[in-house]
Formats: C-alpha cells, sequence, structure tokens
C-alpha cells in the first residue's frame, strides 16, 4: 500500500527524480521506492525500559533470530576463535578448515561443569578448557578427558559439542541459536540482490571502533534509522544534504533509506551555492580552504562522484567509470533486522547494535568501516573500545569526521532514555512516512516478542 501523496516532502526533488539527473544509469535497485503503511500507532514506552521486555528479547528474539556474530576475516586461519556475546549468552566460534564453509559454532560452556571454553578470540590448536582440561577438537569431537577412567558414564561419540546453526554472507558470519530456524537466505530476502554491486565480502575491516552507550539498544539503532534528526541534530551538514529528499524503503527483514548528497536541504531558509554545498558535504570549515573547487557550471554531486571515482580507481579500477553518482555520493543505509546495518554503495559504515552484556539500559554501539581493496587482503583494524564518557571524537583518528556527528547522535541519546522514564505519555509517538523504518522495526519486533512478553 502507497502513503498518500500529502505525506510526501512538500519541498525539493523527490529521490527518483534526482537519479534522473545521474551522469550514468543507475542500478535497478534503486528505482524501487517501496513505501510501507504500517498504520499511526504509538509505540509501547515500556518496551525500552522495563526488565520484563528485556528478559523477553533474551527469550524469544536473541535465542531465536539470524544474528551478525563477526566477520569472517576475524577468523582467516584454521584454530582461529571468536567469541560472541549476546545479553547473557556467549557463542563459540571456530575456524575448523579452510574455506567459506570451515566455520562452526558452538555454545561457549565445557560440557563437563560449564565453564566458557573460550574468553577471547585467539588461535589454538584444540578447544581445552582450562578448569579441568576436557579437549575437544577445532570441529567439536571429544579428544581427552583428563582421569577418563572416572567418568565411566562418558561416551566419547556421545560427547561431541552442541553445533549452533551458522552461515555467512557478505562477509559477515550469522549464527542462529534455534536449531529449527529458517534458512539465512530466507531470512535475508532480498538483501544480496541489493548488494550485487558492492560485494561485502571483498571488503576489509579499515576502522573498528565500539562504544558503550547510557541508553537501551533499541533507542540507540533508532537514532541511525531516519535523517528526520538532522536539521536539528546535525544542523552544519544541511547545506550539502537533502534530507527531507530522502527515500525510505521496506523488504521483509530489510529497509533502507537514501539520502542524497551533494544537494541542499529543503529545509534551511537560504540557497547554498555549489562550493558551499561541496564544503559542506566534505565537512570543510568556515575558515579552512577549500578541499575541491566547484568550476564554472560545475555541481557539488559531480565534485563528489569525481573525487570518489579517483579515490576507488586503485581498488576497483576501470570498474568505477560504471558507477553511477547516486553510489557513490549518497548516503545509503540498511537495517537487517534485528540490530545490523550495513551500508549500501560505496559508503563504508556497518553499524551494530546489542544490549550491553545483561544490561538493558545500556548498549553497544559498534563501527566499523568497511574499505574496498587491491590485491592481498589488509589485516582487520584492532577494535577500540569506548566507555559511556569516553567520547567518539577519541577515535577521530580512524573514524575521521564521522566522530563529530557520532558526538551529535550520543548528545541525545541518554536524554531520550531519561525523558522516556520521566514522560507523562505511554508510547512514542512516530512519524508516517520519514520515521517508517523504524514503525517497521517494532512490526517485525512484535512478531518476534509478542505483546503482553515485552512489557
Ligand atoms: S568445566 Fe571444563 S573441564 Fe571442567
Ligand atoms: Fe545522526
Amino acid at each position: 500500500m502507497t502513503l498518500p501523496e500529502q505525506l510526501r516532502p512538500p519541498r525539493g526533488l523527490t529521490y527518483q527524480e534526482l537519479l534522473d539527473a545521474d551522469s550514468h544509469t543507475v542500478p535497478e535497485t534503486y528505482r524501487w521506492n517501496v513505501p510501507a503503511d504500517l498504520g499511526l500507532a504509538d509505540i509501547p514506552i515500556s518496551r525500552y525500559l522495563s526488565r520484563e521486555a528485556h528478559e523477553a528479547e533474551k527469550e524469544r528474539l536473541w535465542s531465536r533470530v539470524w544474528q551478525i556474530a563477526c566477520r569472517e576475516e576475524q577468523l582467516p586461519e584454521v584454530g582461529d576463535t571468536f567469541v560472541y556475546d549476546i545479553a547473557d549468552r556467549s557463542f563459540l566460534i571456530v575456524r575448523h578448515a579452510p574455506g567459506p564453509d570451515g566455520l562452526r559454532a558452538y555454545p561457549n560452556a565445557c560440557l563437563h561443569r560449564g565453564r566458557a571454553l573460550r574468553d577471547a578470540p585467539g588461535r589454538v590448536a584444540e578447544l581445552q578448557c582450562s578448569f579441568h582440561g576436557f579437549c575437544w577438537s577445532l570441529s567439536g569431537e571429544l579428544e581427552r578427558v583428563p582421569s577418563s577412567w572416572d567418568f565411566p558414564h562418558v561416551e566419547p561419540e556421545k560427547f561431541s559439542l552442541p553445533r549452533v546453526q551458522l552461515d555467512t554472507w557478505g562477509g559477515f558470519v550469522f549464527l542462529n541459536p534455534d536449531p529449527n530456524a529458517e534458512s539465512l537466505a530466507a531470512y535475508l530476502g532480498v538483501l544480496p540482490e541489493l548488494f550485487t554491486r558492492w560485494p561485502l565480502d571483498q571488503r576489509y575491516t579499515r576502522a573498528h571502533v565500539t562504544k558503550v552507550i547510557n541508553a537501551n539498544w533499541k533507542l540507540v539503532q533508532e537514532a541511525f534509522m531516519e535523517s528526520y534528526h538532522v536539521v536539528t541534530t546535525h544542523p552544519q551538514l544541511l547545506p550539502g544534504f537533502g534530507d527531507a529528499n530522502s527515500q525510505y524503503d521496506i523488504f521483509g527483514n530489510v529497509s533502507r533509506t537514501i539520502s542524497p548528497r551533494g544537494v541542499a536541504s529543503p529545509l534551511i531558509g537560504w540557497r547554498p551555492t555549489e562550493q558551499q554545498a561541496l564544503d559542506s558535504a566534505l565537512d570543510v570549515r568556515e575558515d579552512d580552504p577549500p578541499v575541491l573547487v566547484v568550476p564554472e557550471g560545475g555541481t557539488a554531486r559531480q565534485m563528489l562522484a569525481e573525487a570518489a571515482r579517483s579515490a576507488l580507481r586503485p581498488a576497483l579500477g576501470d570498474a568505477v567509470e560504471e558507477l553511477c553518482d547516486a553510489e557513490l555520493v549518497d548516503s545509503y543505509f540498511v537495517n537487517v533486522f534485528p540490530n545490523a546495518h550495513p551500508w549500501g554503495a560505496f559508503n563504508q559504515i556497518f553499524y551494530r547494535f546489542r544490549p550491553n552484556g545483561d544490561d538493558h539500559r545500556s548498549a553497544l554501539m559498534e563501527v566499523q568501516l568497511l574499505a574496498p581493496f587491491a590485491g592481498e587482503r589488509p589485516p582487520p583494524a584492532p577494535e577500540i573500545r569506548l566507555g559511556p564518557d569516553e567520547p567518539w571524537r577519541d577515535a577521530v583518528e580512524v573514524l575521521g569526521s564521522l566522530a563529530r556527528v557520532f558526538d551529535q547522535d550520543e548528545f541525545n541519546l541518554e536524554a531520550v532514555q531519561r525523558g522516556l522514564q520521566s514522560t507523562a505519555r505511554t508510547g512514542v509517538l512516530l512519524s508516517a512516512y520519514q520515521e517508517s523504518r523504524i514503525r517497521h522495526f517494532h512490526h517485525l519486533y512484535e512478531q518476534w516478542v509478542p505483546a503482553g512478553e515485552s512489557r
């Protein structure tokens, strides 16, 4: 069902009209324009605040849904292990053989008295528990039991590590604790088609920062699912960011926003020049010299596209000539329910949002920059961890101007949490179109965590 016409942005070009002016043919998937009419109901506030909602999520969501555990590049060699924690549970991912099928996931628990088999990532020859020494092979068969005479009731062939469903897409390792879950391919639906031209498995992690934020994980995630907040939260972007010209699309378990860059927001009361639009898009400050100069008759979008083509040429070669301006310039952000945000096109951002351990009032926000490369895959960047009081700016060396933008986002988040704890309302209000992806998230959420279990 399409939204009524009066809900569409009142000023400026629609995103589809902007694509008509692209210097290259745009991929078909850019022409998909799929708004969703999911009603106008408020979102129950208890879903963000109550311990019961968090417990229901553990039971109904995290224990059953496909979720990203790590990147494949974090386990390049046989014997590499990775520990993935979600809420109060821990899983162990192990590379037992080379190649795409060489990964396995197990509950991170010894079958003797239950100690976590691994505390941290690392390379090992076998999986030996550090408590009493029970030992399994990388592929999960029981190898040794100290004083095995004392365990006449342990039959080695029945004491393999239980497997957890694991699959990969786009260089990400997904797992699903539910043995009866649908396949990952069925779950992801249209997602691979969206990324055909930008294979994320051919990227490497150029930067990796994880930060604790004092708000429920859903609140944090929702701050990165719309461009409606840009006008107030990131006003410095407006001369070069078409916030209200954004397109919002919904596809099964996936949603996306495409926001044009290099064009001015229709919400500002003055008309920036093409140079001002370019300076804003490149984060050039008032007194700094321009990074690029728009020639007579040129546009900011053309300049951004050409700069991106040049930057990508070493990694992609002549293929960059096929890429359209939109792919090189615009913000294209995707959500894979429940918590993964791979950005599309040649944006490099990937976000993931989780509860901070078993605490429902704080979240882990993880940012990875996934860059194309030529030749041998560079090793993934080490993870930088920031506490709740350390600003994103502490990671400016790896995040660049994004660090400032994230600090602006975080400025609101603790205050949202506090406000929701104080409000007289029982629900959160959402707009019909610009916040439709948040509504879509909750629409799916209600299917996984039915009302009554989330309060
Ligand atoms: S708990 Fe692992 S060997 Fe005892
Ligand atoms: Fe933001």
